[in-house]
């Protein structure tokens, strides 16, 4: 059976580079940095995190364009063949591609909320409730066995859909509607959060760093959420890059991408932290409930004498995060539904269905795992931690090892550079720049970020 690419790619470069930004802007950038960077201490984390982002995120994004562009295969075809053949690297790239199936497991549990709220907000629901109200209610609707799973498996079915459509019906058109509402979205919203009362505390936790607070495991956490929001790692974007042009300059689109990403990061703390601060009392770590309880209160009190603008603010703002949250997880599910249409010959429909039911699986047990299966432990904790630490701290950093060693020291060096520079048509000034950081910087960086974490620097 070919394992060969058979559909169209992308229509436009465009479509490609929204398609692309659609998958790493996402929960990561709008609920994970926030959580992240409250728990980090602020700005001395965000600056690591844009260190990682640029010096490991970004080589190993553009490895995976190059990988997927060039061999026009899934992950663990494009190992096997661009390796000369070593079975040893077709199953390496399984890894990555099991490691899809865990986050959009998690993944869908968080988006589901997203929905819920959204229509929670369309129905006007936030209004004239106090601070403890939001939190009981978040507490009773997260722990109920059934409420979160149908909002999940909704959004699952919405994603199963959009990627049955195939790759220019259903991904790029999709992307190309959802990113500029997207962006129109952040940008209202950051105007409104600015012009919080105390919008002046947030922003100084958001730009002023504190390296007192940094140690090896903020840096880990960093290196985590710089790859999670880039969906790198994961092969996803390997995937995409299958349906990429061969006049698109990875380069410069993945920096795009990138750049893209780092800016509505920022743009969501942006939003979040003056709004966070401008109520006494409330803290910027609430952890993965500061969207959920914190935000709603926030929205309430402070446009309390405006209840349209209270309403308007809360439902913009879930609706962002439920299309951030699609646009990820189609890339995700894509890269699942691509791998067993091409390599089993089953159609796209089945394909896209057979994953999105495993996935409702898996993320059951994430989902109940914030209620009646809350005692359920491994590693003290409980499935959807699990899944979240597995997934950022270690799957997407070993994905990415991965990739860059293979890119970098096994795939012939003339592959790589005819695909940077499109086949010789492009000047790329920055090749030897990105192969430094593919070869030598990334992959020891990693690994010295793990052995750290393992504690084998803790004598220095
Ligand atoms: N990159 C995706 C996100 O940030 C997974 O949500």
């Amino acid at each position: 059976m070919s394992s060969e690419i058979k559909h169209n790619g992308f229509a436009s470069k465009l479509g490609a580079i929204l398609a692309a930004a659609g998958s790493a802007v996402g929960l990561g950038n709008i609920w994970r940095f926030p959580t992240e960077t409250g728990a980090n201490g602020g700005a001395a984390f965000i600056l690591i995190y844009i260190l990682f982002m640029l010096l490991l995120g970004l080589p190993v994004m553009i490895s995976e364009f190059v990988i997927g562009r060039y061999s026009q295969k899934n992950v663990s075809e494009s190992f096997y063949s661009m390796s000369g053949g070593k079975k040893a690297w077709k199953y390496m790239g399984l890894i990555p591609m099991g490691a899809a199936f865990l986050v959009l497991s998690y993944y869908a549990v968080v988006a589901g909320w997203t929905l819920y709220y959204a229509v929670l907000a369309g129905m006007n629901d936030f209004a004239g409730k106090d601070a403890v109200q939001y939190a009981a209610d978040f507490a009773a609707f997260s722990s109920d066995p059934v409420q979160p799973w149908i909002w999940m498996a909704l959004i699952l079915a919405m994603t199963c859909g959009i990627v049955a459509m195939g790759v220019q019906k259903g991904i790029e058109r999709g992307a190309k509607v959802m990113m500029p509402i997207l962006f129109i979205f952040i940008v209202v919203l950051v105007i409104c959060s600015l012009n919080l009362p105390n919008a002046s505390l947030g922003l100084s936790f958001l730009l002023k760093p504190d390296f007192s607070k940094v140690t090896g495991s903020t840096v880990l956490s960093a290196m985590g959420q710089a790859f999670f929001s880039l969906s790198v790692g994961l092969c996803c974007l390997c995937t995409y890059a299958c349906y990429f042009r061969k006049d698109v300059d990875l380069i410069k689109d993945g920096t795009s991408v990138a750049s893209i990403d780092t800016l509505v990061a920022l743009c969501s703390g942006l939003i979040i932290f003056p709004a966070v601060y401008s109520i006494p009392g409330l803290q910027p770590d609430a952890g993965p409930s500061l969207v959920f309880i914190t935000l709603p209160n926030v929205f309430q009190q402070v446009f309390g004498n405006l209840p349209v603008l209270a309403y308007s603010f809360s439902l913009m703002f879930y609706l962002l995060l439920v299309m951030a949250a699609l646009t990820s997880s189609i890339s995700m599910l894509e890269m699942g539904a691509a791998y067993f249409e091409q390599n089993f010959g089953i159609s796209r429909v089945k394909c896209a269905i057979g994953v999105t039911c495993v996935c409702l699986l898996l993320g059951t047990c994430c989902s109940l795992s914030f209620g009646v299966w809350s005692d359920v432990t491994v590693a003290g904790m409980g499935f959807f931690d699990l899944f979240d630490y597995l997934v950022a701290k270690f799957i997407m950093p070993v994905g990415s090892l991965l990739i860059t060693i293979f890119v970098g020291w096994v795939v012939d060096k003339n592959i790589v550079k005819n695909e940077i520079t499109n086949g010789g048509t492009l000047r790329q000034p920055l090749y030897p720049a990105y192969m430094v950081l593919v070869r030598y910087f990334a992959p020891i960086c990693i690994i010295l970020i793990f052995l750290n974490e393992l504690g084998l620097f803790s004598w220095l």
